[in-house]
């Protein structure tokens, strides 16, 4: 009986899953986004950039876009704000502003505001959630490294743009970069990218896509932050080619 009715439920996901898969295809999608060339594709020898160390904490690649987007919102601590006289939009700014004693987190003050545990002190302050272990372990190991201004090539192992899911790639990389802007509480850009149906609604507008990429007809994004790499817009690009699917 219990198999009858696993049955009944596969085969009802089989059919829904065909259904849903075939209304993607009339979906416009290829209309709006630019082709995207979907073969793992190595740069040219030429162009290769110094490969990026995965035990080295990179400040332009992983660190600012965390503050760009969850502490230099308008109001908080960009250049026009600048609470408190903190800003936090780019390596000097930082370093200027934030207290960073190099190879000391504990003694810096921009380390100490994250990890706070007084509710009137921590930052980001309520109702925007506090970062994450991940985003806080990643601050702190920069500063223990030197707090130094890195930069390596994200694309010099070349580019695989097959296979790009939203669980595994899309998405940590939309909460780690916007989501401090487009979260779930009071969005400053207007709406969230938190959900999967927030993510496809630009994803197949062309908005997504466009904003990333930089495309003047749309506000380049992570506004006021170091535009993506080559091959992160391609992988993106190519997972919303793909139907920007839930997978
Ligand atoms: C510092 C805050 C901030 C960050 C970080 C940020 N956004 Fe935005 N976003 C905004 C604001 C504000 C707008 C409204 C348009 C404007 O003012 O430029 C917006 C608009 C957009 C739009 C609509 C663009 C258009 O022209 O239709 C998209 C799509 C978007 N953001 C995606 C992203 C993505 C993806 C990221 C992460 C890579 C991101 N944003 C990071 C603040 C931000």
């Amino acid at each position: 009986m219990i198999r009858i009715l696993v049955a009944v439920a596969l085969g009802g996901l089989v059919l829904f899953g065909s259904l849903s898969t075939s209304s993607c295809k009339h979906y416009p999608v290829e209309d709006i986004i630019p082709p995207v060339d979907t073969t793992t594709n190595p740069p040219p020898e030429d162009t290769l950039g110094t490969p990026c160390d995965p035990n080295v904490v990179y400040f332009d690649l992983q660190v600012l876009p965390i503050l760009i987007s969850n502490c230099a919102m308008p109001g908080c601590h960009d250049v026009d704000s600048h609470q408190e006289d903190v800003v936090l939009t780019s390596y000097e700014n930082v370093m200027n502003t934030a207290d960073v004693t190099p190879y000391d987190p504990n003694e810096s003050k921009l380390y100490r505001m994250i990890t706070e545990t007084d509710p009137d002190k921590i930052m980001p302050q309520p109702p925007q959630p506090p970062l994450n272990a991940d985003q806080i372990g990643l601050i702190g190991k920069w500063i223990l490294q030197g707090a130094q201004d890195l930069s390596c090539d994200p694309d010099a192992g070349g580019c695989d743009t097959t296979n790009v899911s939203f669980s595994g790639y899309v998405l940590p990389l939309l909460q780690n970069q916007c989501k401090g802007c487009h979260g779930a509480v009071n969005p400053v850009g207007g709406f969230s990218l938190v959900t999967y149906q927030d993510v496809k609604s630009v994803a197949l507008t062309g908005q997504l896509y466009g904003a990333i990429a930089h495309d003047p007809a749309y506000s380049p994004m992570p506004k006021g932050g170091p535009q993506w790499s080559d091959c992160r817009i391609r992988k993106i690009g190519a997972w919303i080619n793909a139907g920007a699917q839930d997978n």
